[in-house]
């Protein structure tokens, strides 16, 4: 049987250079794979948004860009997604900003995306969309008549059923979900709020094998865990050249990856390791933490105040701590080729991932897949990245608990290579079987087995998109 044709929904597309962001990277690398059409935004608001979907590139696979214009980016994507929902799945309710323009906005958005991926959808097409700005896409589909097998991987945390009542939309939710074939979600713990949540709802019914009953259709809700492609990060590990970064005699390498944002624990991070730099012997050698951290969102006004904060930290450690041959924080607030970050993934001999929630957290994966296998750095992270399910072979942190990790950092400084190896071979194991490949197959896999959705009644998904 051929495989049907595949269309990928997501915010962000590459538009060009080589992809980075997590979500890119993955989707990139799927498609590359299997073919197929990626639509989404051309990234910038414009004035006069073009009405229609403007080819950006045809190969490997077509890119199709919609542009937003002005009031839809601050609505839709600074407002809703990234003021509301962002903050609300991280568990971070106290940062939301709700303003029902915005919760408007997203809806219209919403909606006027559906009316263009049906302009270029066939029947028989798998819909895959991606993230938290395109909740009700499917809703929206469905009421321009849409049967397709539409699929939604969610790449954040699920809230718990105790954060939402704290968006105003709560009661769609379980609609918007609803209209999907299928829900992915990152790990266990996420299907796990998910469903406190539906069925809390009192609108949807567990079944067995994740499957969910809603009114008289049904959904699959599962986990799968997203992976990288664990080959051509090693390989670019491998090749790439690192030596701009100079460090003094013996001076040991700390590395910190992250999108400048608060649910990354970078403020927690940095005072964690002035209590390592505060605790840790006069004979220790000196370990050097570089944080490559780029902003990200600088229009919301929750993103606003971290960058200052963390340079402030920043700049308190090394004030105590510095000598004058030694800067034991290096920070880097820019964007760094990926080849040359595979690099000093491979060069690092400790990763610190420490967010205070987190999705997934690639970046856990990256390193461990650049690790020279006889020589393996180790993984530091934090029981709140997804990553933390299947990583179990890291040395695992409470990001609260300074302590904690400044003696995880002692540890892993001292952890002898007998222990590094063992440790590295079970993470490595998982990430090679779980990895960008198997995420795409066995996702496809399971919404190709399920049934497209009968047309229905387009009024009943008219007060929901
Ligand atoms: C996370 C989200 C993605 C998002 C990325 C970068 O990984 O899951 O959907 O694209 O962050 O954020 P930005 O707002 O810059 O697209």
């Amino acid at each position: 049987m051929a495989q049907p044709r595949l269309i990928v929904v997501s915010n962000r597309i590459p538009t060009g250079e080589a992809p980075s962001g997590g979500l890119v990277v993955a989707v990139h690398d799927a498609l590359k794979a299997c073919g197929g059409i990626w639509i989404g935004s051309s990234g910038k608001p414009v004035d006069t948004p073009d009405p229609g979907l403007r080819t950006i590139s045809s190969a490997p696979y077509r890119r199709l860009a919609f542009d937003l214009s002005h009031d839809e980016y601050e609505g839709c994507y600074l407002g809703y997604s990234n003021a509301v929902l962002w903050p609300l799945f991280h568990h971070r309710a106290d940062l939301i900003s709700v303003d029902p323009d915005h919760a408007r906005t997203y809806r219209e958005v919403n909606d006027r995306v559906a009316g263009l991926i049906a302009s270029v959808a066939e029947p028989d097409d798998l819909i895959w969309i991606h993230d938290y700005h395109f909740l009700p896409l499917a809703a929206a589909l469905r009421k321009r008549g849409l049967s397709n097998r539409i699929a939604f991987f969610l790449h954040i945390p699920f809230p718990t059923a105790s954060d939402m009542p704290a968006l105003p939309e709560q009661g769609l939710m379980s609609g918007w979900l609803a209209a999907y074939n299928l829900v992915g979600l990152q790990t266990n713990r996420d299907v796990s709020n998910c469903q406190d949540f539906l069925r809390g709802s009192g609108k949807v019914k567990p079944l067995a094998g994740g499957v969910m009953q809603y009114k008289d259709r049904h959904f699959v809700l599962r986990s799968f865990p997203i992976g990288i492609d664990v080959d051509s990060l090693a390989t670019a590990a491998a090749d790439a050249d690192t030596a701009a970064l100079r460090l003094g005699e013996g001076e040991r390498l700390i590395l910190g990856v992250d999108r400048l944002d608060y649910s990354k624990g970078l403020p927690n991070r940095f005072e964690a390791f002035g209590t390592y730099l505060s605790r840790r012997a006069p004979d220790d050698p000196r370990a050097t933490l570089l944080e490559i951290a780029p902003p990200s969102r600088q229009d919301v006004e929750a993103y606003k105040d971290i960058r200052q904060e963390l340079e402030t930290m920043a700049g308190s450690v090394n004030g105590e701590h510095a000598e004058l041959d030694w800067t034991p924080i290096r920070y880097i607030r820019r964007n760094m080729d990926r080849s040359l970050l595979a690099g000093l993934y491979r060069r690092a001999e400790v990763m610190l991932v420490t967010p205070l929630a987190d999705g997934m957290n690639l970046v856990a994966k990256e390193f461990v897949a650049a690790q020279d296998g006889a020589d393996p750095g180790v993984l530091i992270l934090s029981h709140f990245a997804g990553a933390a399910e299947q990583l179990d072979a890291a040395l695992m942190v409470n990001p609260y608990d300074l302590i904690d990790v400044a003696k995880a950092i002692d540890k892993a400084l001292k952890m002898p290579l007998h222990e590094r190896h063992a440790r590295y071979l079970s993470l490595i194991a998982t990430i090679r079987e779980f990895d960008i490949k198997w995420w795409t197959d066995t996702f496809l896999a399971a919404l190709q087995d399920l049934a497209p959705m009968p047309a229905q009644d387009s009024a009943a998904y008219e007060q929901l998109a």
